[in-house]
């Protein structure tokens, strides 16, 4: 039998087949999971994704536009799936949004009050917004996994990864605070620490050149990750596997996390 046979659950943040959404979609569904999906509104949002989807090899997929800021759309797109579907093992949370001219080295001081908000709105609220919904199907299956996408420029400065590390900062923390109350009910929540990726989100921020020369000078495996290897460390967290880890940061970045200098 295959690893995730029978699991099914959510996967928010899938825009084209570069996103780490699509890897970890590609490692869930290859080891037997059935994935859920949604993209942000707009016939052009829908169709990219739609096509991205469709090149993991999935025909007959489930696929709503969500925009995670509106509660409006959480609380449909929750609705919706929980009338489809039986089961809700899983939810993958791998969006971030904050606004790119705020994201270059040495702009971090001036962030407005405005940019800085929505960046932990979208970045590290939804994840609360989207645990809340999970929590009751996901207790009505038995438990399951909540897992989101964060990066080390939350621990450390990052120049250019600016306000987009204090989000990742108050995504880590909200993450160890859910973990400590969704546990009873057997829902665990982590998230993975991906190493720097060439996607539509990471060419908003300015020193994403710099990280990905960084890590391949530096990182004990002497290269740039993979979107696979966050992929399959995903579907580890996902399999009952990793049934007794929860609350936990799990670093996928080739070990360049470990080096001081
Ligand atoms: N690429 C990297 O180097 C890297 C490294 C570590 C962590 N991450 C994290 O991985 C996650 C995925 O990013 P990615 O690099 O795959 O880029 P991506 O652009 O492929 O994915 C980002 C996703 O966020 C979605 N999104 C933005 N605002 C949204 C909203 N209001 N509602 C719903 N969805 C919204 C976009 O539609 C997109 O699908 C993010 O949390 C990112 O911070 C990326």
């Amino acid at each position: 039998m295959s690893l995730l046979q029978g699991k099914t659950g959510l996967v928010f943040g899938v825009a084209n087949d570069r996103s780490y959404a699509w890897h970890i979609a590609k490692a869930l569904t290859d080891n037997g999971a059935t994935c859920a999906f949604t993209s942000l509104p707009g016939e052009k949002n829908e169709r990219r994704t739609g096509k991205a989807v469709e090149s993991l090899g999935l025909s007959d997929f489930w696929l709503r536009p969500c925009d995670a800021a509106k509660d409006e759309d959480l609380d449909a797109v929750f609705d919706a799936y929980t009338k489809d579907h039986k089961r809700l093992d899983f939810v993958i949370h791998s969006i971030a949004f904050a606004d790119r001219e705020w994201l270059a080295p040495g702009k971090f001081t001036e962030t407005p009050r405005a940019a800085y908000l929505a960046a932990i709105d979208i970045s590290a609220y939804t994840l609360l917004a989207m645990a809340q919904r999970a929590r009751g199907p996901m207790a009505d299956s038995g438990g399951g996994s909540i897992l989101a996408m964060t990066y080390y420029g939350s621990e450390k400065v990052v120049p250019g990864y600016n306000v987009m590390g204090v989000a990742k900062a108050a995504l880590e923390c909200t993450m160890r605070y859910l973990a400590a109350e969704l546990g009873e009910g057997n829902i665990r929540v982590n998230t993975i620490s991906g190493g720097p990726l060439r996607t539509l989100a990471s060419s908003a921020v300015g020193g994403i050149g710099t990280m990905l020369e960084h890590t391949p000078e530096r990182a004990p495996l002497r290269r740039n990750i993979e979107g696979s290897e966050v992929g399959g460390a995903a579907a580890w967290l996902v399999s009952d596997l990793s049934s007794g880890v929860t609350g936990e940061n799990i670093y996928v970045d080739c070990g360049v996390n470990t080096i001081g200098v």
